[in-house]
């Protein structure tokens, strides 16, 4: 097959110059400018990177058009149903599923590492009462560096998978501990004789005097919850996370880099904003109407949360199966049916706007997803740091997959510099 080509032909000089289109498995080309300063004399200008292919990946793959969201080539939907969040987890490290015995060896080194080392406990001890969980976790995965110093080799493949496993084993711990901390009350250890999903339940909420009952609802509903929140391709936080990876920073300041990505509004911290805003809504006398046209006016910041994407153009695959997940559990687990009602409602008012109709703008995971976590008895300050939990897999396959590109090299976009032209220093 020969090789597709794109011209770009200079204006003021007619120069032509050839360049490659690379294509993938699935997916439109991406046409090869790694030349182009060389060949032509320009960079690109791209603000928000919307247009810029930055690594070859093989973990995960959107078509934001028609809805789509595969895992190494599994739809999300298949994972959601029948796989759990251990399993995804190697399934994205590794490129495959487990077989049985590989997901038994998985599993149990996962456990290993589920404890923190006791100064860690002393460390979030240190955080003013009212800090935020999420500045306690960016500050925490951070000094995760401080404690395995065996694990820190980066050129070493053994210690890349070493601390992949440990920041997998130990977000539970630590996203509870933050929680616990917030809270006043104490920690809980992990405890090993309970899977992954449970043993986060367990450490979140059971007490030295009194035990936590787990439900299998819950359990299932957070299983889905975290399946569903594993990766999501060269978003703002795993580009993040490549991006500070790729000057050879260790793992846990990596993370914790992506972390603090994930922390804004527009990214991570928007299943918060969606809550507030439905209550908002529900509190104020506010109408659905009234919120809308808040939400069209260009004069107004505001903006509805939980709509958008950067790259779905028609429903987040993920929103379809978080709605349906409200539906199935929500009685169950005595969630505020009232909140889904209202979230219902102003999905289907936009659905016939034609400002939210001519943009594309459908309901994004976020949406419902504070619903279900809500449901969970989660708080609502929590709810990022449920989303990071989630997403530490995400990152870490992606740092590790980085690491493995042979075309690797530090990241370093360009600019277009609009400040003064050179002046000299007054004398
Ligand atoms: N409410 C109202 N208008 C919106 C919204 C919204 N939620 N989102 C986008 N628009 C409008 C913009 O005003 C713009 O209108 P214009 O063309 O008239 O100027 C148009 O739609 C395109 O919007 P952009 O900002 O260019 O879209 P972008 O891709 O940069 O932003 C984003 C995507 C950040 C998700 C945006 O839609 C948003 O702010 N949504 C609300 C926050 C949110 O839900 N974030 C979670 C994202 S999913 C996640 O991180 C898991």
């Amino acid at each position: 097959m020969t090789q597709k080509t794109i011209t770009l032909t200079d204006n003021t000089s007619g120069k032509s110059t050839d360049f490659d289109v690379l294509e993938g498995t699935h997916g439109p080309g991406c046409i090869a400018i790694k030349n182009l300063y060389k060949d032509t004399g320009y960079f690109t200008y791209d603000p928000g990177y919307g247009m810029t292919g930055s690594c070859k990946s093989s973990i995960t793959f959107i078509n934001g058009e028609e809805g789509i969201l595969l895992h190494r080539g599994y739809p999300i939907d298949q994972l959601a149903e029948k796989s759990s969040y251990l399993e995804m987890c190697y399934l994205l490290l590794n490129g495959e599923l487990p077989t049985d015995t590989e997901a038994s060896d998985f599993n149990s080194t996962i456990k290993t590492h589920t404890m923190v080392h006791e100064n860690i406990r002393d460390f979030i001890n240190g955080f003013r009462y009212d800090a935020h969980p999420m500045a306690m976790l960016v500050g925490t995965v951070g000094a995760l560096s401080s404690f395995y110093h065996d694990s820190l080799d980066i050129n070493n493949p053994e210690h890349r998978e070493i601390s992949a496993h440990r920041l997998i084993a130990k977000l539970p711990t630590i996203a509870s501990y933050c929680y616990k901390h917030h809270r006043g009350l104490p920690f809980m250890y992990p405890d090993n004789d309970l899977d992954y999903v449970q043993n986060f339940l367990h450490m979140m909420f059971a007490v030295p005097a009194q035990d936590y009952v787990q439900s299998p609802v819950a359990a299932k509903a957070l299983e889905v919850m975290l399946i569903l929140h594993a990766d999501h391709e060269q978003n703002a936080s795993t580009s993040t996370v490549r991006l500070a990876g790729s000057s050879g920073a260790n793992p846990f300041a990596s993370i914790a880099a992506g972390i603090a990505s994930l922390w804004g509004p527009a990214h991570g911290g928007a299943n918060e904003a969606v809550i507030n805003m439905l209550e908002n809504i529900e509190q104020s006398g506010e109408t659905i109407a009234t919120t809308i046209a808040r939400a069209k006016d260009k004069d107004d910041p505001f903006r509805l949360m939980g709509f958008g994407h950067r790259v779905y153009k028609n429903f987040d695959p993920r929103a379809k199966i978080i709605a349906k997940l409200c539906h199935e559990l929500l009685d169950d687990l005595d969630g505020d049916q009232p909140l889904f009602d209202l979230a219902l409602e102003l999905e289907q008012a936009t659905l016939n706007d034609e400002y939210f109709q001519e943009r594309r703008l459908y309901p994004n995971v976020d949406f419902y997803s504070g619903i279900i976590l809500r449901a969970l008895n989660i708080p609502m300050n929590m709810f990022t740091v449920m989303f990071a939990m989630a997403r530490t897999v995400g990152w870490i396959s992606h740092w590790m997959e980085m690491h493995n590109d042979p075309e690797f090299r530090i990241g370093r976009p360009r600019q277009i510099y609009t400040g003064p032209a050179k002046r000299d220093y007054p004398s």
